[in-house]
């Protein structure tokens, strides 16, 4: 197995490792390189759902998605984020599936708007469109070291709420989200600054779904997350890669944004997607077996 770092603070190719037939020295191997990188593209693995669903497990206990308007094709573990209809066209500009991929080119961390967040992502790419679609990635453990140490004194024990019926307010409202959306999701609380369970690094937890700042001035601190975010996302932290039927890209949601680029609509995307639920007492966690 080759891990190739690609230049930025964050991301890894893996070279030379089928995933469906992995030793446990490779898995350690590839965690190692996961806590290093934040992020691991490995390509040409054609997975079926079972092999990916098989291999997102060994991180822990898989993350329910939300079986509801916004996310029309989400089955318990696993989430289909396509913009091809059964009968083979694609949808409209105007649909669920594609006001939700506007919404994904917001950077994110993937259920940063529960009350435990996502552990892990892992993303494959089944049908690619000729252009655009392109995933991309930003290191928040390099965004928060390059903060001044007054900004980072002063975000030190500061609380976000996330809210998803806030960031979905971006794009389309109470159209996109579901009254019982609302109903299961209430605006919960995430530290601004986060400390790493497995390495240690202290991170910058911020994103589409982070609101306002606990006990600041609503409309302020909202400001101040949304430069939080737009300056951590900058260059050398970010990865856009440009997928490649067969690839599985994985990446750390507790210290690393991505955003979905936008591609040309009548052009098919196909991707199927595992969460890995965010490790301790998680009401979104599934059972094991599961
Ligand atoms: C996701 C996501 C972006 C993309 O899977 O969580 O945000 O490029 N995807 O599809
Ligand atoms: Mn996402």
């Amino acid at each position: 197995m080759k891990i190739r770092p690609v230049g930025a603070t964050l991301g890894a190719l893996v070279e030379d490792v089928r995933l469906s037939s992995i030793s446990p020295s490779e898995f350690r191997d590839i965690e190692d390189a996961w806590h290093e990188f934040g992020v691991l593209v490995f390509r040409d693995q054609h997975l079926s759902d079972e092999d990916h669903v098989a291999f997102s497990k060994r991180f822990g206990r898989l993350e329910q998605g939300l079986k509801r308007a916004s996310s029309p094709s989400v089955s318990s573990a696993l989430a289909r984020m396509t913009n091809i209809n059964r009968d083979g066209s694609v949808v409209e500009p105007t649909s669920l599936q594609w006001r939700f991929h506007v919404g994904n080119t917001h950077w994110h961390s993937d259920s940063s708007y529960k009350r435990v967040g996502a552990k892990a992502s892992l993303l494959a790419a089944h049908v690619v469109p000729e252009e655009g679609g392109e995933t991309e990635w930003a290191d928040m453990r390099a965004a928060w070291d390059a903060l001044d140490a007054g900004m980072k004194d002063w975000l030190e024990d500061k609380v976000a709420i996330h809210s998803y019926v806030y960031s979905h307010s971006w794009h389309g409202g109470l159209e996109v989200i579901s009254d019982e959306d609302v109903r299961h999701l209430p605006p919960v609380e995430h530290a601004v600054v986060k400390v790493h369970p497995d390495t240690g690094r202290k991170s910058l937890f911020v994103g589409r779904h982070a609101s306002h700042i606990v006990g600041q001035d609503e409309a302020e601190s909202r400001a101040l997350l949304k430069t939080l975010t737009s300056d951590a996302c900058q260059p050398p932290r970010l990865w856009k890669y440009r997928w490649q039927p067969g690839d599985l890209g994985m990446w750390d949601n507790r210290c690393v944004l991505h955003r979905g680029h936008l591609w040309p609509q009548h052009q098919k995307r196909s991707m199927v997607r595992t969460t890995v639920a965010g490790d301790g007492d998680n009401e979104w966690a599934l059972a094991e077996a599961s």
